[in-house]
């Protein structure tokens, strides 16, 4: 895709409260500020990191006040970015040979990194940034300077833990889960009550190969981990020259993809059920129903055929415009909760990043929001309509898109009066190929577009964000 190697180039600028020229009308409404996490470097002098998930973590931070934007950015100042920028060398955070994954190596061997530049979240009353490791990062809401580690006032040990935690819409409380590793290999699912530092351990499930997993799913009665059989033993990380994380992982397509679904009172595996092979990054939304007379958990997600979306994403690939965004199907699993067969059904192709209205968390919706691919020399962005079970239409029903510009994960921010699920805003960071410089687009939940803002450099393609209100 022409153009697409502009968002892997490093960005060294940082600026503090800028005022963003804003094209268009801001909804006045919109009073809180968007935080966006992701790589945005990955050389220094002659060292270069390996893989695009290796790069330095870099905040964005775009505050709306009465129509206007104001734009701070800064790489927090990391142990991982003081290796890196001040004594001029990614060794010892990434190698060439290590990959992503090369962090939980590094943790097993009790050194691991900081880079935290997957997602955000409210913990504890702070801004945090998060990776997969538990290095977690208090950030400074203004600055977005590094404030320290987050403290966890409890006495757990995690070696890989998900960066997308799923907040419980009634108890505030953040949910997640983490892998631990050792003699018992296991799953644990936690949750932290809101304004703490505390992990809860809410239940826990024993394994023998351990799977890469990067989200879950969580109801109003059940958290669900989605298993694909990306699978280790982590012995094999022990040994000498066993190479990168990742490179540790075997993909064993006649394991199927499990689906783990715990009581969320009782802590509970209640229900286990595996079905043809698949890998995914993301859940979207997930929810109990009735249906037909029968109890059903719906599982939003995207979904590849393998694992290549794991491995197809090195800086070489992507920086040569070799490599394609991932770009999987919207599908979704419906596993019944009475011992009939699951069943699966496609929602749209070609999607990444699917985002909802955080109104309908853990209920039953009608709107994803995510990336689409289907486009030369640029990503649109979509909304996928999902309901429907009632004889309306399903798919892709709306779609943004203009030459030359990759669009970012879209979040939507309801409105705080709104009536309807799609009574909103989606805010998108995007990159504007032609002017090599991003600019933040503010569409409606139709999304047809409000305002713009450009920024004052490119922004390399980051991962995840939240909008909090003030
Ligand atoms: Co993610």
């Amino acid at each position: 895709m022409a153009g697409y190697e502009t968002g892997f180039r490093d960005l060294t600028e940082e600026v503090r409260d800028r005022d963003l020229p804003v094209e268009g009308n801001v909804p006045a409404w919109l009073d809180g500020s968007l935080y966006r996490n992701g790589p945005a470097r990955w050389t220094v002098g002659d060292a270069e990191a390996d893989h695009w998930f290796d790069g330095l973590a870099h905040l964005t931070k775009f505050a709306f006040d009465g129509g206007a934007v104001r734009y701070t950015n800064r790489f927090p100042r990391t142990d991982a970015y003081r290796a890196a920028v001040e004594d001029g060398s990614f060794a010892g955070q990434f190698s060439s040979t290590d990959g992503y994954l090369s962090r939980v190596k590094s943790m097993l061997a009790g050194d691991s990194t900081d880079n935290a530049n997957v997602h955000v979240a409210r913990i504890g009353g702070e801004l945090v940034a998060l990776t997969e490791t538990p290095n977690w990062l208090r950030i400074d809401p203004e600055t977005l300077e590094r404030r320290g580690t987050l403290d966890y006032d409890d006495d757990l040990t995690t070696h890989h833990v998900t960066a997308h935690l799923r907040q419980d819409p009634d108890s505030g409380a953040n949910w997640g889960y983490f892998t631990r590793f050792g003699r018992r290999n296991e799953y644990v699912l936690f949750r932290i009550p809101e304004g703490t530092t505390r992990r809860e351990r809410v239940g826990s499930v024993r394994v023998e190969k351990p799977a890469y997993m990067h989200s879950f799913a969580l109801t109003a009665d059940h958290a669900v981990l989605v298993e694909p059989p990306l699978v280790t033993h982590p012995t094999k990380f022990l040994l000498p020259g066993a190479g990168g994380f990742i490179d540790n992982y075997d993909w064993e397509p006649s394991r199927g993809t499990r689906f783990l679904l715990f009581g969320r009172d009782s802590g509970e595996l209640v229900r286990e059920t595996t079905v043809p092979a698949f890998f995914t990054f993301h859940t979207a939304n997930a929810f109990e129903r009735e249906r037909n007379d029968a109890a059903e958990l719906v599982v939003d997600l995207v979904a590849y055929d393998d694992d290549s979306a794991v491995t197809d994403l090195s800086m070489n690939a992507l920086r040569g415009g070799g490599a394609g965004f991932p770009s999987g199907e919207l599908r979704r699993y419906r596993l019944p909760l009475d011992g009939e067969e699951p069943a699966h059904e496609s929602l749209a192709d070609g999607v990444e990043m699917p985002r909802f209205s955080p109104e309908r968390h853990t209920r039953e919706y009608e709107h994803v929001f995510a990336q689409s691919t289907e486009m030369d020399g640029g990503n649109a962005l979509v909304r996928v309509d999902v309901g429907g079970d009632g004889g309306g239409e399903r798919g892709v029903a709306r779609r943004w898109e203009e030459s030359g510009i990759f669009s970012g994960e879209p979040i939507f921010v309801p409105h705080p009066e709104g009536d309807a699920e799609a009574d909103g805003v989606v805010l998108s960071l995007c990159l504007d190929t032609e002017a090599e410089r991003s600019v933040l687009v503010v569409l409606d939940g139709d999304l047809t577009e409000l305002a713009r803002a450009p920024l004052p450099h490119a922004v390399p393609f980051g991962f995840h964000g939240e909008y909090f209100r003030d």
